[in-house]
């Protein structure tokens, strides 16, 4: 007998919590993606792809599947699947613990501005051209069509299509983790005078903060969105540590 375990993942840390998970016969685990990149990363466990239909339908799939806990380890931005599992936890009573990772912090020497949503982005740009690295997800690039006059760098992991309306983008497609130096030959390159980007935390996109603290360029971050109040870690090991003590050997 195992205790089945469901992780909502999405994220480097949900992959690597599966791969810990994995090692333990104690658990059987399953991995949920909502589906949005074309080809996921591989992962060492099960994996089902696709929305639940809400929280009542993610409370349905924790009972019928026998769930003894479930792990929200989704991007902190992704407020309503976050959302969806506490309220998925009240319903069906299957315990959750999620995995908010610690933003990162302002350090001397970081020219950082912060708005609080994508549309506060574009209007700080201002109205003169500037050179913009947006390192977004392809549904929050939208608003910048607003803002033709800027050159951008645009990073996703799938192609941005159809590209946007603005005469001056260069797409690139690549997925983390990105290590400074190669974000600051990037930096250079392209001669970026400001980037915006959202505090992810972790390790995985910091090479670009860290690069532009190096190289004296502005960092627009766009805040986080509310989170519920659950049962939380801010790290892998602390999920593992928590599963262990939560659920003892059968
Ligand atoms: N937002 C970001 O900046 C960001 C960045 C990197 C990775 N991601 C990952 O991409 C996924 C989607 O992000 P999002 O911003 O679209 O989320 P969201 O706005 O919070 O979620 C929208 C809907 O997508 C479905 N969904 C989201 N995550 C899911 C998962 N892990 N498994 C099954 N269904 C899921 C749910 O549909 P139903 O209501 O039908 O269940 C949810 O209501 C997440 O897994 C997240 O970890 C997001």
């Amino acid at each position: 007998m195992q205790h089945p375990i469901l992780i909502l993942g999405g994220t480097a840390e949900a992959r690597r919590l599966a791969g810990m998970l994995s090692c333990n016969p104690r658990y059987a685990v399953q991995l949920s993606l909502a589906g949005r990149t074309r080809s996921p990363a591989e992962h060492a466990v099960p994996v089902r792809i696709g929305g639940f239909g809400g929280a009542e339908g993610l409370a349905a799939h924790l009972i019928a599947q026998n769930i003894a806990m479930f792990v929200d380890a989704t991007h902190p931005y992704a407020a309503r699947i976050s959302a969806n599992a506490a309220l998925a936890s009240k319903i069906s009573g299957v315990p959750l613990i999620a995995l908010r990772r610690a933003p990162w912090r302002r350090q001397d020497g970081d020219r950082w501005q912060s708005v609080s949503s994508v549309d506060g982005a574009v209007s700080l740009l201002g109205a003169a051209s500037r050179r913009v690295f947006l390192t977004l997800g392809r549904q929050e690039l939208l608003p910048f069509q607003a803002a033709p006059q800027h050159r951008y760098l645009i990073r996703s992991v799938d192609p941005v299509e159809p590209p946007l309306t603005v005469p001056h983008a260069i797409y690139l497609t690549d997925r983390g983790p990105f290590r400074e130096a190669d974000e600051a030959r990037l930096l250079r390159e392209h001669e970026v005078e400001v980037i915006v980007a959202k505090n992810s935390g972790g390790g995985a996109s910091y090479g670009k903060i860290a690069a532009a603290r190096a190289l004296g360029i502005e960092v627009v971050l766009i805040n986080r969105p509310p989170l519920p109040e659950v049962p939380a870690a801010e790290t892998v090991e602390g999920i593992v540590r928590h599963l262990a003590h939560a659920l003892p050997p059968l």
